[in-house]
């Protein structure tokens, strides 16, 4: 892991295949023992439709969503606190931030063929001069980002294994989403599909 110079797309800092094959080989091992203990699910919109996205969590928080809103549990559906966030995570934050805090989610997104996630701002934390640190594993994903207004004008990256993008400055409260998944585009899961993990401080 050695963080080069990134590529700033409107403020989002994209650094391309800052984790090697291997470092990567590690991550997903670390996330499957966590996804052991705390299964992936698909939380509920404040609307009352399922997200297409399967996810969990790791660390002190984990995020959450049912029809009384989005927020931070600190326990499983399951009742069991999250597990601990993987040292092969934590390491990508310090490489790439120069946070004197360590995050408090590793929030777990899961995408299979169909999956997408829509365009919205990651807004239930209480500290936005925190970044984001998102990590991308597995099939390529159609990263649509925006501005700080939905109305504002978008653009997309496609975002591929071993890639890790930070949210911070003026792009953390920036509107983002994924369109769609290249299914079948990365052999690093078994099954294709994609993982994304996005750090965060909470509280
Ligand atoms: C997210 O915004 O939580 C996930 C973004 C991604 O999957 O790249
Ligand atoms: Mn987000």
């Amino acid at each position: 892991m050695d963080p080069v110079k990134p590529l700033n797309l409107r403020g989002f800092l994209i650094y391309k295949s800052l984790l090697s094959p291997a470092e990567q080989g590690v991550i997903l091992d670390d996330i499957r023992g966590v996804i052991k203990q705390a299964p992936l699910f698909s939380p509920i919109t404040a609307w009352g439709k399922p997200m297409s996205v399967g996810m969990s969590s790791a660390g002190r928080y984990g995020w959450y969503s049912d029809r009384s809103g989005y927020r931070y549990e600190r326990k499983h559906p399951n009742g069991t606190p999250w597990p601990a966030i993987p040292q092969s995570v934590m390491r990508i934050w310090s490489a790439v931030t120069d946070c004197a805090r360590a995050p408090d989610c590793c929030l777990i997104n899961h995408y299979t063929e169909k999956a997408r996630m829509g365009l919205h701002q990651d807004n239930d934390e209480q500290d936005f001069s925190f970044p984001v640190v998102s990590v991308s594993l597995g099939d390529e994903g159609l990263f649509r980002i925006g501005g700080t207004e939905r109305k504002d004008k978008t653009e997309s990256i496609w975002l591929s294994s071993g890639d890790v993008c930070v949210m911070g400055g003026s792009a953390r409260l920036a509107y983002h989403g994924i369109d769609r998944i290249r299914f079948g585009s990365s052999a690093l899961l078994r099954n294709n599909g994609r993982i994304n993990l996005t750090l965060r401080v909470v509280d």
